[in-house]
């Protein structure tokens, strides 16, 4: 206030006739230098006031906004994984259907989630290439949990050629939910044109014409009966261009947009599409061993994982499935692309690392 006062009254300082004689000290050259500034600065302000104001309006709507998405989306992560554990479970039978049909069903996630369909009733029918491990886990699901199991042997990789004798085998079942797990992996992370050439059509057949196809053969069955869940396996490698992972990230987001597109296009005809994002689980896919096996609440077992997924169908049409690796999927929404990628390019640095230690 006082120097308020002082430059209102005293701006511009008389001229004495003894400062108009004298010249000035570096002390007073200094002092008026930071008085012009001042007032500089003062008549700017004054002039850009209702833009100030403006700009104030804008920040806080801004923050508010974002206050609101954070709460929203930390109340979903509540409602989602937490809520329904609380509840009973839901009766996925009268829901959906009896049947299940699980691509990729004799190991990991696969195999989980169809153990966890079957403990609440579900029949099951198991794709995979291998029919000796079909037979034992559908006869390990079947007594268990006293559900019928069927078995169908089928490399998706082949391409075209196999889905008639699939379609043939689920012709008389009312398939309930569909369950599109199957999937190829790297070996590990690498450079794009390091991936052989028989990996690129694997990952095409295998992650992307696998699951359409799946689709295509099971839906029309659903729309007639009015009922029925499509779920399908992406990854978080999807949520934004992952490099070293160029072609299996970009096939996981073509399931995640189809997926979604799906679900608009069938809602109306009573059925479920939910696009499955999870970040890491401790399957083969992660390489048995690795650092990524040792911190159980970030990659849980594919058991925990598909229990806590299962809780979700009916509910969420795009989720990750887990409460921690929705925390994941939060941080990877809002961060900027350019973090994303020097966080997986150190990430999947040291995995290649880790995985050609072991084979050495
Ligand atoms: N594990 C993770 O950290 C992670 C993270 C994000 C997303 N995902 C996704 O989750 C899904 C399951 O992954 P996972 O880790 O559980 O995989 P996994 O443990 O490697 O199991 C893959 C399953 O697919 C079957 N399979 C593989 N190639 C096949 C083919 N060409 N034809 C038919 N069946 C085939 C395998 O059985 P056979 O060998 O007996 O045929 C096995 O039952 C995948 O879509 C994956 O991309 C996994």
């Amino acid at each position: 206030m006082e120097s308020e006062a002082w430059a209102a009254a005293d701006w511009p300082p008389e001229k004495t006739a003894a400062s108009s004689r004298r010249p000035r000290s570096g002390r007073e050259a200094a002092m008026a230098a930071v008085d012009s500034f001042y007032l500089l600065y003062r008549e700017i302000a004054r002039s850009c006031n209702c833009y100030m104001e403006a700009l104030a309006l804008v920040g806080a709507w801004y923050t508010a906004r974002k206050s609101i998405t954070v709460v929203c989306d930390f109340y979903s992560l509540v409602r989602l994984h937490f809520i329904p554990r609380l509840v009973s479970r839901a009766d996925l039978i009268k829901q959906y259907g009896r049947w299940a049909v699980v691509s990729g069903a004799t190991d990991g996630i696969g195999r989980a989630y169809a153990e966890e369909l079957a403990s609440r009733g579900l029949n099951i029918v198991l794709i995979s290439r291998n029919q000796e491990k079909l037979q034992m886990v559908a006869k390990d699901i079947a007594d268990t949990y006293k559900v019928e199991t069927d078995i169908i042997v089928a490399d998706f990789s082949s391409g075209r050629e196999i889905y008639d004798p699939i379609r043939e085998a689920l012709k008389d079942k009312d398939i309930g939910i569909l369950v599109n797990n199957v999937a190829v992996f790297y070996p590990y992370p690498q450079y794009f044109t390091q991936v052989s050439e028989d990996k690129l059509w694997d990952i095409i057949n295998v992650n992307i014409a696998a699951a359409s196809l799946m689709v295509h053969i099971v839906l029309p069955g659903m729309v007639e009966r009015k009922k029925g869940a499509v779920v399908t396996i992406s990854s978080g490698s999807c949520c934004k261009p992952t490099p070293q992972l160029a072609a299996f990230s970009a096939s996981k987001a073509y399931l995640d947009h189809f997926s979604r597109a799906l679900q608009y296009e069938y809602a109306s005809k009573g059925i479920f599409v939910q696009s499955l994002i999870p970040f890491y689980v401790a399957t083969n896919m992660t390489t048995p061993g690795s650092f990524l096996h040792k911190c159980p609440w970030l990659v849980p077992s594919p058991k925990v994982y598909a229990h806590h997924a299962v809780s979700t169908l009916g509910i969420s049409k795009r989720t990750t499935g887990y409460w921690s690796h929705s925390i994941q999927f939060l941080f990877a929404q809002y961060m900027p692309e350019w973090l994303w990628v020097w966080g997986a390019n150190i990430l999947n640095r040291s995995l290649r690392k880790e995985a050609l230690s072991c084979k050495a």
